[in-house]
């Protein structure tokens, strides 16, 4: 899973990452990924002991983020599709306010739910309406400039008990420097953040993958495309992984450069 939202943040053009999770599942992480250098990243690691909603990552995240802008990415969103890599490092380049992104989907009801004027403008947000105003969801990877530490701050939690993003978007929005995009359909945003929403992203993941023989999310393929990481990185990467599904890819996709197949 945790290869989804990095790959959207790699898209993004963001190499430097700290990834933050529970005590328990953070030595997981730790020990699958490593310092990123073999993705060509750097990652550093901390713990959010208790969660008590997503804001607290730019507390946590305070002093990795220091004086610049950041990028938020759950990590149960999965974000594919033809031009995305545009998409997200046009979003990165924002460097004033915040910069969020819309779905539209059929239940509204589960997300930070988006009400559009006539132009497109957003107009207000609402965190898991009753009655949505609209079928436009909020995704899970937001781009904010360096005020979003303070704004995360000053929050107070919800009726649910946790610091909501929606307030942060808020405040953006009520200053008038928030942008909404609204994703095209030719992209596919999942949550995976339920059992079902789990298994239907797998599905999805899957088909395309059998399709056309292309690996999604893959960490080590988006690196050599950016010149991240050398041939010979990825080389040392597939033996490591043996015989797995994965190191076969790689293997695979290194001989179909060298010989120029694509
Ligand atoms: C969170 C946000 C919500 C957003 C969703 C995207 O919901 O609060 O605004 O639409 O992520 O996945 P949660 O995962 O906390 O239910």
């Amino acid at each position: 899973m945790v290869y989804y939202p990095l790959s959207s943040l790699m898209l993004a053009g963001i190499r430097d990452i700290l990834l933050i999770s529970t005590p328990s599942d953070l030595p997981l992480f730790r020990k699958t990924l490593g310092d990123g250098r073999e993705f060509g990243i750097r990652l550093t690691y901390a713990e959010q002991p208790r969660p008590d909603g997503l804001p607290q990552a730019f507390v946590i995240g305070a002093d990795h983020i220091g004086n610049e802008r950041v990028a938020l990415a759950l990590g149960d969103n999965v974000l594919i599709g033809q031009g995305l890599p545009d998409v997200l490092r046009e979003a990165a380049k924002v460097k004033k306010g915040g910069q969020i992104f819309a779905y539209r989907v059929p239940d509204p009801k589960r997300y930070g739910v988006v009400e559009f004027d006539k132009k497109g403008r957003a107009l207000s947000i609402v965190e898991k309406p009753k009655k949505p105003k609209s079928n436009w969801a909020v995704i899970g990877l937001y781009f904010y400039d360096n005020r979003v530490i303070d704004i995360a701050r000053s929050l107070k939690p919800s009726k649910r008990g946790e610091l909501e993003i929606t307030d942060i978007n808020l405040s953006y929005l009520e200053r008038g420097e928030l942008m909404v995009e609204q994703l095209s359909r030719g992209l596919a945003w999942l949550d995976a953040g339920t059992t079902d929403s789990l298994i239907e992203s797998g599905e999805f993941v899957r088909a395309i993958q059998h399709r056309t023989g292309l690996q999604v999310a893959c960490l080590e393929e988006i690196a050599l495309a950016a010149g991240w990481v050398t041939p010979a990185d990825v080389a040392r990467r597939a033996q490591k992984l043996g015989p797995s599904d994965y190191g076969r890819y790689l293997r695979q996709m290194l001989a179909d450069r060298a010989s120029g197949i694509s």
